[in-house]
């Protein structure tokens, strides 16, 4: 039946982490819902976040955990449930039982400690080591793309898959030698051929997970709006606008960035090379949010 999701005796995924097993449930609507077993003695901290409207409930299926308030103790059991928002101190809980939860998120809590996302990130920080760039660029080209999506009001699960699409992007790149992706000077045809299916191998590696969804967004960016990107040559519509984003960002990213033949450019000219660009290769709207984003974090003005 149209709309209606079953899921018997399984998980979207499971990620095991030391004391804790993560189970998520569902999501969608910007929320997450998971299981949570912790092991017997084992310490559970919230921390306060960033974002002061992040939600987070707990809801005891089974065990006994103890929280600390004020120097006085209170044990939640099944039934009982918990729930935090914008906390000004870290909330320490023990698990006195082994203790299962069911808990929800307004933020991408699992995503970020999935084994299967660190993993991938792993290669791509291996990419980063063989081409030379800093260790950064990833962290940075999500950074910016993240932002200028918010201002693009792509909404929450939009952004949160571009997030994790921004750190990946290059992971292609595992594939290319070392040699060819060091190489100081001009590549030959043949090697401009083979870096040109990193955006395919990282989508085909990502194909094969639970991030399926984000393979598209890593195929697509170095696709530019007047189809002379690669691999497919789409062109205007027919690329994500994810895509397009990361474009953006990284090309920024990697104009603002000594190279092995050149010295970085300053933030001000990758900026108004991107703008002339505009139309041309990069997508007239992000680029417009992309320069807000940039004025706002003090880089141009
Ligand atoms: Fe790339
Ligand atoms: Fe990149």
């Amino acid at each position: 039946m149209k709309g209606l999701k079953i899921l018997k005796d399984g998980y979207l995924e499971t990620v095991k982490n030391g004391s804790t097993t993560l189970s998520l449930l569902g999501h969608g609507g910007g929320i997450e819902m998971m299981k949570q077993t912790v092991l017997k003695d084992k310490l559970i901290a919230l921390f306060p976040g960033e974002d002061a409207s992040v939600q987070e409930f707990f809801y005891i299926l089974k065990g006994e955990v103890e929280i600390e308030i004020n120097d006085s103790k209170v044990n939640l059991r099944e039934d009982d449930l918990f729930s935090a928002q914008d906390l000004d101190e870290a909330i320490y809980l023990t698990a006195k039982t082994d203790v299962t939860f069911l808990s929800v998120s307004t933020y991408p809590v699992f995503h970020s400690m999935s084994n299967v996302i660190s993993e991938l990130r792993k290669i791509g920080e291996e990419v980063e080591r063989k081409d030379r760039y800093t260790f950064k660029h990833s962290s940075r080209v999500s950074k910016y793309a993240v932002k200028t999506a918010t201002k693009m009001a792509l909404g929450r699960d939009r952004i949160h898959n571009l997030f994790l699409a921004s750190i990946l992007h290059d992971i292609g790149k595992i594939n290319i030698p070392e040699e060819v992706l060091k190489k100081p000077d001009k590549l030959t045809d043949e090697e401009f051929e083979l870096v040109k299916k990193h955006p395919g191998d990282g989508a085909a590696m990502l194909r094969k997970t639970a991030y399926a969804d984000l393979a598209d967004i890593v195929e697509q960016h170095h696709e530019r709006v007047n189809g002379r990107g690669y691999p497919f040559g789409l062109k205007g519509d027919e690329i994500l606008v994810e895509a397009k984003i990361i474009g953006v960002c990284d090309t920024f990213d990697a104009m603002t960035e000594d190279r092995a033949y050149r010295k970085a450019f300053t933030a001000q000219y990758a900026v108004d090379e991107i703008k002339r660009l505009a139309g041309i290769q990069y997508d007239p709207e992000v680029v417009e949010a992309f320069e807000q984003v940039m004025i706002e974090e003090g880089k141009i003005n």
